[in-house]
């Protein structure tokens, strides 16, 4: 069971506060997290922002719900848990709804990839899509990085190049209409997979 008190939750506290203050996410932000878990990241989004939608198969479904029922900063409608695949999940948002999306679900190559193409649409313009597990692993040759855990950082840059900022392991970019590497995948041409 999460302890809010522990050293690695305190952790995890700096490092999402630190990120939510970087992109500029305060108590009007909507954001959605796609891949929630038990809820962690959630409960620190959901201490900054007005809602986080949390998208999950949420597997471990009743530690999640725990975690909420613990969490005493919670407010009406602040997180509200969406149980369902991301490739299907973010047909049912509108188009550049959220303020920040942020990713931390499948993390092989091409999930994360599709998770990026799927939900960036549904970032507002001037919002952020980011994620967790921003990680370069040196040791791997692409042939087997394409079937492994692990490949953000290769995502990442295959996507955004120099465009990309972060906070320790998290990533983000800003959804501006000049960003050339933005428009493409709105327009759902950047990438075939
Ligand atoms: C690394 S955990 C998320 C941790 C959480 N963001 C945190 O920091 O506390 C990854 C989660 O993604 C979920 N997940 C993996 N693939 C998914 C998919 N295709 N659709 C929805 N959720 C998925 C898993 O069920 C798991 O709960």
């Amino acid at each position: 069971m999460l302890d809010f008190n522990s050293n690695d939750y305190k952790y995890r506290y700096n490092e999402v506060t630190q990120l939510c203050k970087e992109i500029g996410l305060n108590e009007d932000s909507i954001m959605i997290e796609v891949g929630s878990y038990n809820g962690v990241s959630a409960c620190i989004f959901g201490s900054i922002v007005k809602t986080v939608y949390c998208v999950d198969i949420f597997n471990s479904s009743y530690e999640f719900d725990q975690v909420m029922e613990y969490n005493n900063s919670l407010k009406p409608d602040n997180i509200v848990k969406l149980v369902g695949r991301s490739d299907d999940m973010y047909k049912h948002f509108c188009n550049e709804y959220a303020d920040f999306v942020y990713i931390d679900a499948d993390h092989n190559y091409s999930n994360t990839m599709k998770d990026i193409l799927h939900w960036t649409p549904k970032v507002k313009i001037g919002g952020h899509i980011g994620g967790h597990d921003y990680i370069r692993n040196e040791t791997r040759d692409r042939e087997s990085r394409m079937y492994s855990q692990g490949d953000v950082f290769e995502v990442i840059h295959d996507i955004f190049n120099d465009e990309v900022g972060n906070v320790n392991i998290d990533w983000f970019v800003k959804k501006d209409i000049n960003n050339k590497y933005i428009q493409k995948i709105c327009s759902k041409s950047i990438f075939q997979y």
